[in-house]
C-alpha cells in the first residue's frame, strides 16, 4: 500500500455534513438553515474596533495567549456575572475560536487509553478531539423532549479510566439548558472519579425565559476542576473571527498554552481589541440579544408547529430539534434531502449527533439565527410541505 495516504487517526472521521447541507443549499437555492451562524451584521462598535486595529498596525503576532488588555476583560467578565474567581495571567488562554481551545484542552489533559464522557447528541467535534487525543469517547444520551439523561446511565460511564467529561450548556443540537441539579450530580460524579469537567459555554448569552445558564466552575468543589470554554462568535454574531478562549485551573494552563502555541501560535491580532470592545458592551446589549433571540425561536416554533413538526422547545442557544417521523421518509438523512431538494429549506439530520445514527430518533435541527426575513422565507417554503404530506 502506498505511504502517500491519510494517516489512520482520520479515517474514522466523517465528512462534514453542515459542508454538504450547505453545498446542497447553494446548489438548490435553498434557504439554509443548517450552518450555526447568523446571516445579520455583527455589533457595529466591535467593528470599528477591529478596523481602528488593522489602521493601527496590529497586523503582527498577537501575543501567544492573548493580549494583557483582552485576557483581563475576559476574567473580570466572568467574575462579576459568575462570582468565580480569575486570574488572567494564570488561568486565561486566548485562542482560534473555542474550537481550537476544546482541541488545546483535550490533547493537553487526556492521555491515550483514557475515556471522555460525552453526551449525545453531541456536537459534532467533541468525539474527534477526543479520538485526536488517543482517548475513548464513551456516549451518554440525553432523551427528548427535555433532553434529560438517566442518571444511573451517567454513574455507570464513570470509572477509574473516565479522565474528562464534556458539557455543553446551552446545547448544540438541542438548546437544552442544563440545571443546577443535573451539575450538582455530574460535580458529585467528577469528584468521586477525580475527573476534569471541560465545559463548553459558546451559548452562555442565548438564554431563554424560565433558564439560567449556570457555569459548571461556579458549582462548589468545580472551580480547581473544570475548564471553561467561551468565545465571541456566538454572542457577537462573529463566528469568522475565530476568537475564544479557555479559562483553566492554574495548574493545567501551562499545557494549554504549550499545546496552543505549537497548534497556531496566536488567535488573529486585531481582534483582541476588538473582543475588549465586545466585553465592554452595555448590559443593554444582551437583555437585547435574548429578547430578539427569544423572538426568533418563537416565531421558529410558529413556523414548525404550523407545518406538522413537532418541535422541542430550546432553552437556550439557537437551534430547534423536531420530529419527523410523521413523514414518511425511511429516515431523518433521507427527509433533509428531501427538504433542501424539493422544499428549498436547508437543515442538519438530527441523526448526524449521534454515534449510531440508526439509533437516533428521526430528527431535523433548524438554526434559527436569521433575519426574520429568511425564516419568513423558509415559513412560505415550508407551506408546501404541509400540502404535500396533508
Ligand atoms: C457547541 C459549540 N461549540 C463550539 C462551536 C464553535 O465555536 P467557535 O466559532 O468559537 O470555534 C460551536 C459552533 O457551532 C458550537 O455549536
Amino acid at each position: 500500500m502506498s505511504k502517500i495516504r491519510s494517516a489512520k487517526r482520520v479515517s474514522s472521521f466523517a465528512d462534514s455534513v453542515f459542508g454538504e447541507m450547505t453545498r446542497l443549499a447553494k446548489l438548490h437555492n435553498a434557504v439554509n438553515l443548517s450552518q450555526g451562524f447568523p446571516d445579520f451584521e455583527a455589533p457595529q462598535a466591535i467593528k470599528d474596533a477591529a478596523c481602528t486595529a488593522i489602521q493601527a498596525e496590529q497586523n503582527q503576532y498577537a501575543p501567544p495567549y492573548g493580549t494583557a488588555a483582552f485576557r483581563d476583560a475576559i476574567a473580570q467578565d466572568f467574575t462579576r456575572r459568575y462570582g468565580v474567581p480569575v486570574d488572567p495571567d494564570e488561568q486565561v488562554t486566548v485562542c482560534c475560536g473555542s474550537t481550537e481551545a476544546m482541541m488545546a484542552s483535550m490533547l493537553a489533559c487526556v492521555d491515550p487509553g483514557d475515556e471522555v464522557i460525552v453526551f449525545e447528541p453531541f456536537y459534532e467535534n467533541y468525539g474527534p478531539d477526543a479520538i485526536l487525543a488517543g482517548a475513548e469517547p464513551k456516549y451518554v444520551r440525553m432523551r427528548e423532549p427535555e433532553w434529560r439523561f438517566d442518571p444511573d446511565e451517567l454513574k455507570k460511564a464513570f470509572s477509574n479510566r473516565t479522565r474528562a467529561i464534556v458539557i455543553n450548556s446551552p446545547n448544540n443540537p438541542t438548546g437544552k439548558v442544563f440545571t443546577v441539579k443535573e451539575l450538582m450530580l455530574i460535580a458529585e460524579l467528577c469528584q468521586k472519579w477525580d475527573v476534569l469537567a471541560i465545559s463548553d459555554e459558546i451559548y452562555e448569552r442565548i438564554v431563554f425565559n424560565g433558564h439560567a445558564h449556570v457555569p459548571m466552575a461556579s458549582i462548589p468543589g468545580m472551580a480547581d476542576r473544570t475548564i471553561t470554554i467561551g468565545g465571541l462568535s456566538k454572542t457577537y454574531s462573529v463566528t469568522g473571527w475565530r476568537i475564544g478562549w479557555a479559562i483553566t485551573p492554574a495548574s493545567l494552563t501551562g499545557g494549554i498554552r504549550k499545546l496552543h502555541d505549537y497548534l497556531t501560535v496566536a488567535a488573529p491580532t486585531p481582534f483582541h481589541d476588538a473582543g475588549v470592545s465586545a466585553l465592554s458592551l452595555p448590559d443593554g446589549f444582551y437583555s437585547q440579544l435574548t429578547a430578539d433571540y427569544q423572538r426568533k425561536r418563537d416565531l421558529m416554533l410558529d413556523i414548525l408547529g404550523r407545518h406538522g413538526f413537532t418541535a422541542y422547545v430550546p432553552g437556550g442557544a439557537y437551534y430547534v430539534m423536531a420530529d419527523v417521523s410523521r413523514f414518511g421518509f425511511s429516515s431523518d438523512s433521507e427527509f433533509a434531502q428531501y427538504l433542501v431538494k424539493e422544499i428549498g429549506v436547508a437543515t442538519v439530520p438530527g441523526s448526524s449527533f449521534y454515534i449510531d445514527p440508526s439509533a437516533a430518533p428521526q430528527s431535523v435541527r433548524f438554526c434559527f439565527s436569521k433575519l426574520d426575513d429568511t425564516l419568513y422565507e423558509a415559513d412560505k417554503r415550508l407551506a408546501r410541505l404541509s400540502v404535500i404530506s396533508g
